[in-house]
């Protein structure tokens, strides 16, 4: 079985739920706190052994790759300045990973954004990461999936329990136990489905390993939901195809801390929890909230 070494993040969506934030500026870089969100992402692929890194981008997008750039003039300055905390925080994100870019000419979905990687990755397993899920760096769930990958091959998602009246907003998986408590047998995958058509309420969230087969898959998926190209719709024809040409999905269940930043209201409770958690502003931020009077 080959190992797991690239992450394809794709980052060429709209970013519609931000605007006007996103007008002009990847919704990919919208700071928690001080750091673009992107950069959790990566620094998380990184820690799970993928060194190898494929950004799906799109017009628009520049900000994004500047950050993986050095920043010489910024360097100099704060060199000269002898400022070594900030020339360090400078240099963080340009030495993580080697950082590969191929651009979506036109948002046609999610399933879509990840065919734009089949050059890069060819015949391999990889990783997929979404942006707008931060998983907590103390929880990571990427090494279980690959160990999980390893044991039996196919493909593997991230699930997540979240309240049947939220099961709405996500991917849904019909599921069946395996003899691992945490890892399931995917049986069905619904995109965003009615709270009463739910088949339960395990919740895809933005983590996966594809067998590369995915892309032949995706290749010959029609536009469904949205009239995008969904990678739900594929990861559905992947679970009915049998192992001998790289069939079956299994779903291992996340029960960490996660945090969505997604959407406006999702963004700004990701920003406060682990602002107040932060060493340097935690303790000011703590006692400022405790002290407000939110009720108007
Ligand atoms: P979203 O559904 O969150 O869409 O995509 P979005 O454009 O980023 O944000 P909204 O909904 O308009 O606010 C899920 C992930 O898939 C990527 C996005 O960048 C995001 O990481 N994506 C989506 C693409 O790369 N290409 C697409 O055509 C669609």
């Amino acid at each position: 079985m080959k190992g797991v070494r690239a992450a394809v993040i794709p980052a060429a969506g709209l970013g519609t739920r931000f605007l006007p934030a996103t007008k002009a500026m990847p919704k990919e870089m919208l700071p928690v706190v001080d750091k673009p969100a992107i950069q959790f992402v990566v620094e998380e692929a990184v820690a799970a052994g993928l060194d190898d890194v494929l950004f799906i981008t799109s017009r628009g997008k520049r900000a994004l790759e500047d950050h993986f750039d050095r920043n010489t003039e910024l360097e100099v300055a704060l060199q000269e300045k002898n400022d070594s905390d900030r020339l360090a925080l400078t240099q963080e994100s340009t030495d993580l990973a080697r950082i590969h870019y191929v651009r979506q000419g036109q948002a046609l979905g999610l399933g879509h954004a990840i065919l734009m990687a089949e050059n890069h990755v060819g015949d391999q397993p990889f990783a997929v990461l979404l942006g707008d899920d931060l998983i907590d760096e103390r929880d990571p769930i990427l090494p279980r999936m690959i160990e999980v990958r390893e044991k039996f091959g196919g493909s593997v998602i991230c699930l997540m329990q979240v309240p049947q009246e939220d099961i709405s907003l996500y991917g849904c998986a019909a599921v069946a136990p395996t003899d691992n408590d945490d890892v399931l047998e995917v049986t069905d995958l619904i995109e965003k489905p009615a709270v009463a058509d739910a088949p339960s309420n395990y919740a895809i969230i933005g983590r996966y390993l594809l067998d590369p087969a995915v892309f032949e898959v995706l290749h010959r998926t029609k536009p469904g939901r949205g009239g995008e190209i969904q990678l739900t719709d594929a990861l559905l024809e992947l679970s009915k195809m049998s192992p001998e040409t790289g069939g079956g999905v299994r779903g291992v269940v996340f029960t960490g801390r996660r945090y969505d930043t997604g959407d406006k209201l999702s963004y700004l409770k990701a920003v406060i929890r682990l602002a107040t958690e932060r060493e340097d502003i935690g303790p000011e931020l703590r006692t400022w909230l405790a002290e407000q009077d939110f009720s108007g």
